[in-house]
């Protein structure tokens, strides 16, 4: 059974309290469980985990590499703005990646406009809220369905 990591990064496990007119008002248990459901009915399993140290977000990554996980879908959080670190792990295990956020960082502040994972995903989900993990792990399930070996 094809397998998935659901990856979220710093100030995520804040998700129902922090800035809910940004995130919304799903917890990160809700989101979590949701993307475990949706999964499941594309017939794939879904592991997930959260971090706001880079350093244990790095290391699941290397783990993953070695555990048969076929896609990672990965809300980096800040990370994303700023992580050579976490790209560079991304490339490193050679597995394909689809971006997640729950706002849309475009049409926020300047810092938020660039991305050090955008260029190296498969695709890229913003903007959606708490749907955007759904559409990934459905994306993510039709990418392993139909291309299982490439980025
Ligand atoms: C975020 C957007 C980032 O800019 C921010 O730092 C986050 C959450 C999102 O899901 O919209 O922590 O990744």
């Amino acid at each position: 059974m094809p397998r998935l990591l659901l990856l979220n990064g710093p100030n995520l496990n804040l998700l129902g309290t922090r800035e809910p007119e940004i995130y919304g008002a799903d917890t990160l248990e809700a989101i979590e469980e949701r993307a475990r459901e949706c999964a499941r009915e594309a017939g794939c399993e879904l592991q997930s985990f959260q971090s706001n140290a880079e350093h244990a977000l790095l290391e699941r990554i290397h783990q993953a590499a070695t555990e048969g996980v076929g896609c990672l879908i990965f809300n980096p959080g800040a990370f994303t703005h700023t992580s050579v670190a976490l790209r560079d792990a991304v490339l490193a295990v050679h597995l394909p990646l689809i971006e997640v956020h729950l706002s849309n960082p475009h049409s926020r502040e300047p810092f938020r406009h660039r991305s050090y994972f955008s260029d190296i995903a498969v695709g890229v989900i913003t903007g959606f809220g708490a749907l955007g993990y759904e559409l990934a792990v459905r994306a993510a399930a039709r990418h392993l369905a139909r291309s299982p070996h490439t980025r």
